[in-house]
């Protein structure tokens, strides 16, 4: 049976790690982090996230500015709001929720975010210095930092290992598989039009599941020992909840936890990290601005 990485004790001590450290900050200079979380609109799970980041930063003493905007709000308006943000000493982190509305235009929104505060790690500019050797972003984006962090933390080795990233989306599978080839794995990326993706993975030492596919993969598909991270998050109908649904992963976790040697579960695994390494990548970018 493989061992189940516990994301939540793990995001956990990180947490009081960067409370501790916020403590130390404020004391030292009388300034905390701060962190701005623009919204646009009233899409459901985006609001649930944005709640989710805004309250960890209430626990952790880190200031949180709300920019709440409308649907139909222009490009230039939210642009000008994020030049503000830029100019404001108090923030030392901007994250605009994605996915914007269909009439904003999500590159030129983010290119414009100072690459000092960009916390998501999505400026074209730190996605560029995540691709190439030798260089090395600001930040890296959170959820595949909190990817690599777990299997560290694990004692997963990555270097020299066949390592599959399920999905090549901008914000999980495409710069977790950057940061796998930075660790030195040897990467694979598969995605909708890849053919015979189970065998592909059924050479992986590491996998990185982020295709938004209800329990996919399935335990057959795992090579026994392989260390296998579920960043999917999807509800399925399930009439025995008082919600009606519940949450599975991308990986069929009954089947695969009996061959893997390491695995998340889903929830519990990498969610509660996700926050955190924007928590993280906050408090990094203060310190390099206060300190
Ligand atoms: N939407 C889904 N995940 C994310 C994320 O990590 N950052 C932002 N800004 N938007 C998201």
């Amino acid at each position: 049976m493989a061992t189940v990485i516990d994301g939540k004790a793990v995001a956990q001590t990180i947490r009081s790690e960067i409370a501790d450290e916020v403590r130390q900050l404020s004391q030292k200079y009388g300034k905390v982090p701060g962190l701005a979380v623009v919204i646009v609109g009233n899409r459901k799970d985006s609001q649930s996230y944005v709640g989710m980041k805004r309250k960890a930063c209430a626990e952790l003493g880190i200031k949180s500015f709300d920019v709440d905007l409308p649907e139909q709000v222009s490009q230039a308006e939210l642009i000008k709001q994020v030049h503000q943000l830029n100019a404001n000493p108090d923030v030392h982190g901007i994250l605009v929720q994605l996915p914007l509305p269909k009439h904003i235009n999500e590159e030129e929104v983010l290119t414009e975010i100072s690459l000092e505060k960009d916390v998501d790690g999505f400026h074209p500019l730190n996605i560029g210095k995540l691709a190439m050797k030798g260089r090395d972003p600001l930040f890296l984006p959170c959820t595949p930092k909190a990817c690599i962090e777990l299997l560290q933390r694990s004692g997963v080795s990555i270097k020299g290992k066949k390592a599959v990233v399920v999905g090549r989306s901008n914000i999980v599978g495409l710069p977790a598989s950057l940061l796998l080839l930075k660790a030195d794995a040897t990467v694979t990326i598969i995605h909708s039009h890849t053919s015979q993706p189970e065998s592909i993975i059924r050479e992986a030492d590491i996998v990185i599941a982020a295709a938004g596919q209800p329990m996919m993969i399935k335990g057959s598909w795992i090579k026994p020992g392989a260390a296998v991270i579920d960043v999917g998050t999807n509800a399925v109908d399930d009439p025995t909840k008082k919600s009606g649904y519940r949450l599975v992963g991308d990986v069929d976790f009954g089947e695969a936890s009996k061959v893997a040697g390491w695995i998340t579960p889903v929830p519990g695994g990498v969610g509660p990290m996700t926050v955190t390494m924007l928590l993280k990548n906050t408090l990094d970018g203060a310190k390099r601005y206060i300190e």
